[in-house]
């Protein structure tokens, strides 16, 4: 199988401006953060960040840690778009800004498979603050948005209503992204496309638990029996874990075995602009048609 990098370029209100020294700094619209980032091994361009804010990690490496401000910085947040989209970004307790901005080149890939199809409906799993759902809502899709987290869903349906698309065919749906697949099988139901961003480990609104390497593979198989040869893509990606893009793309090979179409995998990286230097941030595998 090969592997691709799929390149994050910056965007009017996003970039990568600089990483090094364990650490990473990025604007969010006019807002400028550094966060920890143990990848970039590398020195930085400069020493001269400058930022509004800084997340400094807590002893524990398992998401401790707290921002601390140098300017004032909206705690409600502030808007940010990407293409058609509006969404709020915000500093989270969980070190991130309320959207992950290294999948806007999986947002455009999936656009671009769906293009020519009328209505395609799609599925975003673990979908979050709905930045991805509306993306593709916006290139004409119909869309199911799955997400344990009541409170994640209540913003992608904020999200939603500040890009000016409440109107859209979007179905938000507050559930456990397996359980909900699970029916779906039983249903009958197909997609044309799923696109899923699983955490390593996370919980359902009734506690159930979803393990990455345990509940991956049942996962994908309940996908692919959602997907049919009229169908698009299966889009996953990994974060934070131990596992190579190689390893997601034989599962994803061996589960869509009897479909036509491709399978490929790769990492995900976004690029720096003081030196177009790629930071890797996921992993990737996708099967297409
Ligand atoms: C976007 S994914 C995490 C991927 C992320 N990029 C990371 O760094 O880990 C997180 C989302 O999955 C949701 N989630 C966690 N466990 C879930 C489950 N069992 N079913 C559905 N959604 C779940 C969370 O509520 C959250 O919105």
């Amino acid at each position: 199988m090969n592997l691709h990098t799929l390149i994050g370029e910056p965007w009017r209100d996003y970039g990568l401006l600089d990483s090094g020294d364990g650490r990473k700094l990025e604007r969010y619209g006019g807002y400028r953060f550094i966060r920890p980032e143990p990848q970039a091994m590398w020195a930085p361009a400069t020493l001269d960040w400058g930022a509004d804010g800084e997340f400094i990690p807590g002893s524990d490496e398992d998401g401790g840690g707290r921002w601390y401000y140098d300017r004032p910085v909206p705690a409600e947040g502030w808007p940010l778009a990407w293409n058609e989209v509006r969404f709020q970004s915000s500093c989270t307790p969980f070190r991130h800004l309320g959207f992950f901005p290294d999948m806007a080149p999986v947002w455009e890939s999936l656009r671009e498979q769906i293009a020519d199809k009328v209505e395609p409906e799609v599925m975003n799993l673990f979908g979050y603050t709905g930045v991805g759902t509306l993306a593709l809502s916006a290139a004409g899709a119909k869309m199911v948005h799955v997400d344990a987290s009541r409170k994640s869903v209540a913003q992608a349906r904020a999200n939603a209503a500040l890009s000016g698309m409440e109107e859209r065919p979007v179905r938000w749906i507050v559930e456990d992204a397996a359980k909900f697949v699970g029916r779906e099988v039983r249903r009958g139901r197909r997609y044309d496309g799923i696109l899923l961003d699983p955490p390593k480990y996370g919980r359902g609104p009734d506690g159930e638990v979803w393990r990455l390497e345990a509940d991956l593979p049942g996962l994908i198989a309940n996908c692919r029996a959602l997907l049919d040869a009229d169908s698009r893509f299966l889009f996953l990606t990994v974060y934070a874990v131990r596992m190579s893009a190689l390893a997601i793309g034989e599962l994803l090979k061996q589960a869509f075995a009897d479909l036509p179409g491709t399978v490929d995998a790769g990492e995900l990286v976004v690029r720096e602009e003081a030196r177009g230097l790629l930071l890797p941030t996921a992993i990737w595998a996708r099967w297409r048609r």
